[in-house]
């Protein structure tokens, strides 16, 4: 049970220290935090043009926390997870999750498997072996906040084109690091998580 950030960090890093870790008991970890905006608005940096990530917290290098700010109708492009775990809370709003297939071969369209609705508060979890994903936030009307837990942590991971199966590499980029807006930053990757 974590009462705010602070606390879920701390429970986070004592959990990781461990090599083997169980992803019930994260996923139930950060479903216990109740989502309070005085934890993390100081980290909920949103961009006109695209979602932006924010990194919050590296885990002693077991794990990497970071707030993703999605404005109205940003999403997404269809991603992998680069072989770690993938868990993300709702801090704020909603998400739709569409559930992809991995490619069998390049030139058609990708197979959609099935998508859902993330709620305030609730915990998903996806890795490579459950498949690909794409995270949008569907709503006209509102801003959505999401807290993700990627270990160990990755600076690349593979997007896909849905219509074509292409792949391509993209690079991870922090639109801020605790707290501060990150500086100089020249290559906005297109996409990730
Ligand atoms: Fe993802």
């Amino acid at each position: 049970m974590a009462k705010n950030l602070q606390e879920l960090i701390q429970k986070l890093r004592k959990i990781f220290q461990d090599n083997q870790i169980n992803v019930d008991e994260v996923q139930e970890l950060m479903e216990s935090y109740k989502s309070n905006p005085q934890d993390w608005t100081k980290y909920a940096m949103f961009d006109q043009h695209r979602y932006t990530r924010n990194l919050v917290d590296e885990g002693n290098g077991k794990f990497n926390l970071i707030i993703l700010c999605w404005g109205e109708g940003q999403g997404s492009s269809i991603h992998d997870h680069s072989d770690s775990h993938c868990f993300m809370k709702m801090l704020q709003g909603e998400l739709k999750e569409t559930l992809f297939d991995w490619p069998k071969e390049e030139g058609g369209d990708m197979t959609e498997r099935s998508h859902r609705m993330l709620k305030h508060n609730s915990v998903a979890y996806i890795n490579d072996k459950i498949g690909l994903h794409r995270v949008e936030n569907v709503s006209h009307t509102e801003g959505s906040v999401s807290l993700h837990l990627y270990s160990p942590p990755f600076q690349t991971c593979k997007v896909f084109d849905q219509r074509t199966s292409h792949t391509a590499e993209a690079k991870m980029t922090f639109w801020s690091k605790y707290g501060e807006r990150t500086p100089f930053e020249t290559t906005a990757s297109k996409e990730n998580n």
